[in-house]
């Protein structure tokens, strides 16, 4: 595990593997090693990037609030670090939130990009009232407390059903996240900008990836996405839920390595 200074804060990553880079970007509430089976894949013919969003995994919280914007510019630190200029960018969920501002503020320091079982739009009313109420309860509770709410939202009923050890896993991680990175987070995705207005504008080759049985980003979602984005690409990765390239690896790592190698 390295650690770099980003924005006063210092952010835990791997970097592996060697040749044209891709970062992956985790989603809430979970940490960098939901990419363990992609680093494993990919690395062998690929420079593979992954890191812990401040207040998440290993790297610190800091002391001020975040927003989508205050993650883009540590991602644009850590490339600073490791001398890359431009590389693929693939989010899941909130990792895809972070994406598209990554890609309003740094669109020419991102090759390609991966947008995995997320969403451009912003969140309702409903679900922000939702948000905060959640973030109230990490505060209040830690972010064990959001074990029973999430685990039913991030997997698939496949996985739920016939995966007791992948359950295990994501709820280990749900268990072991940081309240405060939480509750942040929580506030951070709540006020996000809509990035509906960005999708004509994102002219990078770009692969949409979703679960077919993905309830909190579902496949209308990614197929609204796929028809604004100039050079989408829509895949749809049959029984896996929200966290695709868990439930699915293998199928989620080829669909990955295809489109690199054609992009
Ligand atoms: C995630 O998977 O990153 C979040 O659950 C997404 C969300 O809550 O909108």
């Amino acid at each position: 595990m390295n650690e770099i200074l980003a924005g006063g804060v210092q952010l835990a990553y791997h970097d592996v593997g060697a040749g044209e880079p891709i970062v992956f970007l985790h989603a809430f509430p979970l940490n960098q090693t939901m990419w363990n089976e992609q680093v494993a894949a990919l690395s062998r013919n690929y420079r593979v990037i992954t890191f812990d969003w401040r207040g998440f995994g290993a790297s610190d919280a800091g002391e001020t609030e975040v927003t989508m914007n205050v993650f883009a510019d540590d991602l644009a630190a850590l490339l600073d670090e490791l001398q890359i200029e431009s590389a693929t960018i693939c989010g899941l969920s909130m990792g895809g939130y972070a994406a598209f501002a990554f890609y309003r503020k740094y669109a020419h320091r991102v090759k390609a990009l991966i947008l995995a079982d997320t969403r451009a739009s912003a969140d309702t009313e409903e679900g922000k009232k939702g948000r905060y109420e959640m973030a109230a309860l990490a505060r209040k509770s830690g972010a064990a407390a959001l074990v029973e709410p999430m685990t039913p939202k991030l997997l698939g009923v496949t996985s739920l059903q016939n995966k007791p050890t992948l359950v295990e896993r994501v709820q280990q991680m749900i268990r072991a996240a940081q309240s405060e990175g939480v509750a942040r987070a929580l506030l951070a995705m709540a006020q996000r900008d809509d990035a509906t207005d960005l999708l004509a504008h994102i002219n990078c080759p770009t692969l949409i990836i979703v679960g077919s049985e993905d309830k909190l980003t579902p496949p209308s979602d990614a197929e609204k996405m796929s028809q604004s984005i100039p050079r989408a690409r829509l895949e749809v990765i049959a029984t896996a839920g929200h966290l695709s390239n868990l439930e699915q690896s293998e199928t989620f790592n080829r669909l990955v390595a295809d489109f690199l190698q054609a992009s």
